[in-house]
């Protein structure tokens, strides 16, 4: 699958952790940055990665910062992006299977990194179910179009 990446300077370390997981497992990861600690703003790379995954460039995202709050708040700000946050893996796959979510985004200080790696399996291989769910899905979608 190819998914992009990204994080703030909190999330940086843990970042690298999981894209060498993803690498391992064959996965191709595009990496929108940061690429240090140096102090920065989680806005810039959760909407990056939310462009990303919102046009198609990549099938999935990941985002990093200190607790996974901020950086989804920026990505859920673009068009199509269903962006969760977690801190366990069963709502990593919950989210997939009902929300159809496309962004995953833990934290830093929140988590570790064998935590972060059985989130990221969840919501790499846990399928959207559609059916029931799809309705809430068109709801959440009319919410941003303005339609309801
Ligand atoms: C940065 O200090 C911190 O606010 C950020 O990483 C994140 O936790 C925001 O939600």
């Amino acid at each position: 699958m190819k998914i992009a990446i990204g994080c703030d300077h909190v999330g940086y370390q843990l970042k690298l952790h999981i894209i060498k997981y993803l690498q391992s497992q064959g996965h191709e990861v595009v990496d929108f940055g940061t690429g240090s600690e140096e102090r920065t703003d989680y806005p810039i790379y959760g909407k990056k990665v939310a462009c990303s995954v919102a046009n198609g460039e990549t099938e999935r995202g990941i985002l990093i910062c200190g607790t996974g709050v901020g950086i989804s708040l920026a990505a859920n700000k673009v068009k199509g992006i269903r962006a969760v946050v977690c801190s366990e893996p069963y709502s990593a796959k919950l989210s997939r299977q009902h929300n159809n979510s496309n962004i995953v985004a833990f934290g830093a200080r929140v988590i570790g990194s064998a935590t972060a790696e059985m989130i990221v399996d969840e919501f790499l291989n846990a399928e959207y179910e559609g059916g029931r769910h799809q309705r809430r899905i068109d709801m959440i979608s009319a919410i941003e179009a303005g339609e309801f």
